[in-house]
């Protein structure tokens, strides 16, 4: 490895147990053994999260389908989430024919604005998407008291969100429902891959019913469906590398928080700077760590990405607003998301990235915050919990 070779913008931790179970999976798991290690990563998973019931999906975009049509969203409906966030929070929203409505983030965590939230809420409202993102919190307990209030169902988007605790409860298991995401760039990966999670037996009665092509659990009668569902399962293989993932969620965590850890000692309180902010009574799995420079250090995510590709660095944008993206009428952007947009990029993480190939990421940011004459380091206004 040279010093200038690519560094990439995330990559799995695959080890000999992940590969001998996918082999088992591969030479043994048909027939009656089939669905053997989906039930295991199912109940290994389900375990790591404290909740009742997990339903390994395709992906996440299939969970929170699976989730949000169990909830009876359809026609005529309305889901709030943020503004910042990735579109496979609002497709499944669109394709059951509701409609996403994107309220603007709080500057101080990247998530849903609970205010902008209640201001929102409409007769159609059916549903808030708490989506956690970069591993980031929601306001859980404002969004959870005014989804009482009005009588809504709380989905609980944790497609990014793996290790990441609010008040003691892991992102996930708060809401109506949760979905992971296990594509090839999270923190625990099946290439591709989801997980439906809840505490809640009816709606888990029915997205076994709606999951299953509309037959109902239990069912005696071949091929016999009583009504039109859907099929996002996951493969047998696939559920095998997650078992062996979920079996090393400790130190695949553990790894990606000292990741961070690096990036934020060295960057965060630089002229300009401002890294993954996380309240004192909550923990992030730090997906990415994210830096955002301050509006007023006239830095684009243009510059950010150019300086990157100019070292060899993979580097990504923060999310578009949702609400400026042409499906959604390609308007101004929610304000803060619109800032954090403009400003932010996303660090490479990865649990065997050296030292110095962050070092390498540091140092093309040191050079961009030195360059700003910006010296006002803004102070920070919430503590980051490490
Ligand atoms: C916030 C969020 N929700 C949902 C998803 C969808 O995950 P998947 O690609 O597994 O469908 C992602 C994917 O990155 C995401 O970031």
């Amino acid at each position: 490895m040279t010093d200038t070779d690519r560094i990439l913008y995330t990559k799995p931790s695959i080890t000999d147990r992940e590969i001998a179970y996918a082999d088992d999976a591969v030479r043994t798991g048909w027939g009656a053994k089939c669905y053997d290690y989906i039930h295991r990563f199912e109940k290994a998973f389900a375990e790591h999260l404290g909740v009742k019931y997990a339903y390994a999906t395709s992906s996440a975009t299939g969970a929170l389908h699976l989730g949000m049509a169990a909830l009876d969203i359809g026609p005529g409906d309305e889901v709030i989430m943020a503004d910042t966030n990735w579109i496979a929070t609002a497709a499944p929203v669109v394709h059951l024919g509701a409609r996403p409505v994107f309220v603007d983030i709080r500057p101080d965590s990247w998530c849903l604005d609970p205010e902008k939230v209640e201001q929102a809420i409409t007769p159609r409202t059916k549903a808030i998407a708490a989506v956690h993102i970069y591993g980031n919190l929601c306001e859980m307990d404002a969004l959870n008291q005014i989804a009482r209030r009005h009588g809504l169902a709380i989905i609980e988007d944790a497609a990014e969100a793996l290790g990441s605790s609010y008040r003691g409860k892991r992102a996930g298991s708060m809401g109506s429902f949760g979905a992971f995401s296990f594509h090839g760039t999270k923190t625990f990966t099946t290439g591709e891959g989801g997980m439906f999670v809840t505490n809640d037996d009816a709606i888990y009665e029915k997205v076994l019913h709606l999951g299953n092509h509309g037959r109902k659990p239990g069912i005696s009668a071949e091929f016999w469906a009583d009504i039109v569902g859907y099929k996002f399962r996951i493969s047998n293989i696939q559920a095998a590398i997650g078992l062996g993932q979920v079996e090393r969620a400790d130190e695949l965590i553990a790894r990606k928080r000292e990741i961070f850890h690096h990036y934020h000692e060295n960057l965060n309180g630089l002229p300009g700077i401002r890294m993954n902010p996380v309240r004192t009574d909550c923990e992030s799995g730090y997906w990415l760590p994210i830096v955002a420079f301050d509006a007023m250090a006239g830095i684009s995510r243009e510059d950010l990405r150019e300086a990157m590709r100019e070292e060899n660095i993979d580097a990504r944008v923060v999310f578009w607003p949702l609400s400026s993206l042409p499906p959604f009428g390609s308007g101004p952007g929610a304000p803060n998301a619109v800032e954090f947009s403009a400003h932010g990029i996303c660090l490479p993480s990865y649990h065997d990235m050296t030292t110095a190939q962050q070092d390498r990421v540091i140092r093309v940011l040191h050079e961009l915050s030195m360059a700003t004459g910006f010296r006002r380091s803004r102070p920070a206004k919430i503590a980051v919990n490490l």
